[in-house]
């Protein structure tokens, strides 16, 4: 009987990862059992999908009992419970007067969060940051500036989108006084409004509230507050997207509550549904509205099955998985700090509730992206599944699920203290 590895022929897409040996067999909670008889604890939750762990009980039970109800009807021609209730339940944790329209994919959310923001100022440009990713749709591609390797042969991409730094403030260029954000993050926008587009054509200023695909990057508060500020001072729409971020990965629901700044628009995916396809735009009622019939839609969209296990992915998070994550968040970072901190090649350890980032470098400081993968690939072989990211694939980047138990972190910390001892000191 060939192995999935022998029969991957047919399977797009072809990703660096597909050259493993093993292929999944089934996943339960925070693990993944392979067809070769391996069981691998995850610290990638499928991309920071299954913050529940996998197969959440609850979730599956949901799911379940709506595929014996409804499947599908068409949210384009009908109103039906699970999704206006999903609806509701997502516009109250925004706080008041916020409205919902779903769509499939983290892509699909934020093309229709900048579609929005453009109906709703009539305005033509976007400004994105450098290092962001923000999904494969040619406009998500146009928006994305993490790796030229996602826009190569696509240019001729969406015009009018323009790229400010993001504070990213290990290794920055710029001078930092005492910890605080370098003043080039903050001025540069006036140079951007002065020599390159109007701040009054300007649509969205789109930005991860913590960069994920470009390093785990948390931005200082005072930073994400001035880009609120410059959007209410021009009458352009703040859009987070909060894909990766959203669902409890930062230790509360969505990274706008931890930075204590909320978006005009919101795109959210991944976690929502804890592995059923959703996404979800989130806007102000007032933007929302401007979206009058016909302006958007999708056959898909809201899919009820998706429905009803994010309503229980919502009861789970709220019910203590966010509190759990925050606490064993913290308990990680702890961890990892101890391990770590005779290691020059750490150079940084970041980030929010349970999304942990370990940036490594070379004594000159420069990316040190063969240590990052034989990191990986060292915890792998010992059963412990970790991916990278930062634009130069120097970050290890730890997405437990929220779910966690303090024992798997340990014997995460345990394999970890072990490959870092071989990487580095033999
Ligand atoms: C911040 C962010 N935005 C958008 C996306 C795209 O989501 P999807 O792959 O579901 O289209 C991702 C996926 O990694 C993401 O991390």
């Amino acid at each position: 009987m060939p192995t999935l590895r022998e029969r991957s022929a047919a399977v797009m897409p072809p990703m660096a990862l597909h050259n493993l040996p093993f292929g999944i067999d089934h996943a339960q909670g925070s693990y993944l059992y392979t067809d070769d008889g391996r069981k691998i604890l995850d610290f990638g939750s499928g991309i920071a999908v299954n913050n529940l762990g996998h197969n959440a009980p609850t979730v599956v039970a949901a799911a379940k009992a709506q595929l014996d109800k409804m499947v599908h009807c068409c949210h384009n021609l009908f109103h039906y419970e699970v999704e206006t209730a999903l609806a509701e339940r997502i516009a109250g944790l925004m706080g008041s007067g916020y409205k919902v329209y779903f769509s499939n994919s983290g892509a699909e959310a934020v093309e229709g969060a900048v579609k929005l923001a453009k109906r709703a100022t009539e305005r033509p440009a976007v400004i994105a940051f450098k290092g962001s990713f923000h999904g494969r749709t040619l406009l998500c591609t146009s928006l994305t500036a993490s790796n030229s390797a996602y826009r190569k042969h696509y240019e001729g991409l969406v015009p009018s989108i323009y790229f400010a730094e993001y504070p990213k403030l290990f290794g920055t260029p710029y001078p930092m006084a005492d910890g605080t954000c370098p003043k080039q993050y903050f001025t540069q926008f006036d140079d951007l409004f002065k020599k390159l587009v109007d701040p009054y054509t300007v649509a969205a200023i789109v930005m991860e509230p913590v960069q994920g695909e470009g390093g785990y990057v948390v931005p200082p508060r005072e930073w994400v507050q001035y880009v609120r500020d410059i959007c209410d001072k021009y009458g352009i729409m703040l859009v987070f997207d909060e894909v990766q971020t959203g669902f409890g990965r930062t230790g509360n629901m969505f990274a706008w509550q931890t930075h204590g700044v909320k978006p005009d628009i919101m795109a959210c995916a991944k976690g929502i549904a804890n592995g059923l396809p959703l996404s979800a735009v989130v806007g102000k009622a007032e933007v929302m509205d401007r979206w009058t019939a016909g302006a958007h839609g999708g056959t898909f969209g809201a899919n009820p099955v998706s429905c009803a296990a994010a309503l229980a992915t919502i009861d789970m998070l709220e019910g203590g998985a966010i509190e759990n994550g925050r606490h064993m968040g913290e308990y990680f970072m702890k961890g990892l700090q101890a391990i770590t901190a005779k290691y020059d090649a750490v150079g940084d350890l970041r980030g929010l509730g349970l999304m942990i980032g370990m940036e490594l470098v070379y004594p000159d400081g420069s990316p040190n992206r063969d240590l990052t993968a034989q990191i990986t690939a060292k915890a792998l072989e010992r059963d412990l599944f970790l991916l990278s990211c930062g634009c130069d694939k120097n970050v290890v980047r730890f997405i437990a699920p929220l779910t966690v138990s303090q024992e798997e972190i340990d014997h995460a910390l345990s394999i970890l203290r072990e490959v870092f001892a071989e990487a580095i000191e033999e």
